[in-house]
């Protein structure tokens, strides 16, 4: 017996493959994540993220204007401050090293492409936590949000188009919202970290940002535990309710059902963050010549598209934008 249905048919040229592709990746479903340094005069390689730095003003500029060319959608933008304190006070401080860098790549590149920043007090604060420490250790959710409130008005001041509060605290779309709405920042968009999972990919990150969480503590009190499911739904449709304009899941590849889950119950752009671990994985393997790198990034950012996010944060966007125009 030979087969009668036949999908091999469609697969026998690449036009056709073209034709019939279900999903797309383009440079404008990109954003790269951007450090950048207080105070630099040159930039500093991460040595956990090949091919990622501790950005210099300057070299900052010389990146977003690669990236611009390349075609990526925007950037989002993390501050390696000189100094922490137990507040995270440089997240709100105007003259704070994201409030800096905000205001100067505004004024080069306008509207150009989308400038969003992380909002977020862990890179700032002395402790490493993403909020206010209590006596025993916890963080005070309710305390919290109004510091989130003031560093929401700062990035906007400063001229970011996109604030993305990653805390994960209770109610911080809310504040955040209503902060921005008294102040006169109506049109400034929230992208929410909906579904954050406490997840061992974020070893990276931590390095470039020089965040170590104090008596060798860890997230999971904030932060998603990764067997639940239903519980991402009930955060993200929470985010959705609280005004977020989009909403993200993060990390993205062992996320995915998260992904399609979101994208069938909700109506808002979706995202995902294809982090920091995720990307040194595929570096690392590509470096010892055991995997083809390029390939492998772009297996995962279409795989992330196809689960159902409009657009993917990565640290690939370059790399992969630049293919994508060759
Ligand atoms: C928190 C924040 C983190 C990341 C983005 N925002 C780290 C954390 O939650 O510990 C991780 C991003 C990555 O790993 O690429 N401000």
């Amino acid at each position: 017996m030979f087969p009668t249905e036949r999908p091999r048919r469609l697969r026998r040229t690449s036009a056709l493959r073209e034709l019939v592709a279900e999903t797309t990746l383009a440079p404008s479903d990109l954003v790269a994540p951007l450090f950048v340094g207080e105070a630099r005069d040159h930039p500093v390689a991460i040595t956990s993220l090949p091919g990622q730095m501790q950005h210099s003003l300057s070299s900052l500029h010389e990146e977003v204007r690669r990236l611009h060319s390349a075609g990526v959608a925007g950037i989002i933008l993390f501050g390696v401050p000189l100094r922490k304190d137990e507040l995270g006070s440089g997240a709100w401080d105007p003259d704070g090293v994201v409030q800096v860098a905000l205001r100067s790549l505004r004024d080069e590149f306008g509207d150009e492409l989308v400038v969003m920043a992380d909002l977020c007090l862990d890179e700032y604060t002395s402790h490493g936590h993403c909020g206010i420490v209590r006596d025993n250790g916890t963080v005070d959710n309710d305390a919290t949000l109004e510091l989130y409130a003031r560093a929401a008005i700062a990035q906007a001041r400063a001229g970011a188009q996109v604030v993305a509060p990653s805390g994960m605290m209770d109610g911080q779309v809310a504040a955040i919202r209503s902060a921005l709405d008294d102040e006169g920042f109506s049109d400034t968009i929230i992208m929410a970290y909906a579904a954050k999972f406490a997840s061992a990919l974020y070893g990276p990150f931590r390095e470039a940002v020089d965040v170590e969480i104090a008596n060798g503590g860890d997230r999971r009190g904030y932060q998603q535990d990764a067997r639940n499911r239903r519980e991402a739904l009930r955060e993200a449709t929470l985010d959705v309710e609280e005004g977020a304009d989009i909403v993200m899941v993060k990390p993205a590849m062992t996320y995915l059902d998260i992904v399609s889950d979101l994208r069938r119950e909700l109506g808002v752009p979706l995202c995902a963050y294809h982090v920091s671990g995720e990307y040194a994985m595929v570096k690392a393997a590509g470096a010892n010549g055991w995997i083809d790198e390029t390939a492998v990034a772009m297996e995962q950012l279409i795989a992330v598209r196809r689960a159902g996010a409009d657009f993917v944060l990565t640290y690939f966007a370059r790399d992969i934008a630049e293919e994508l125009g060759r």
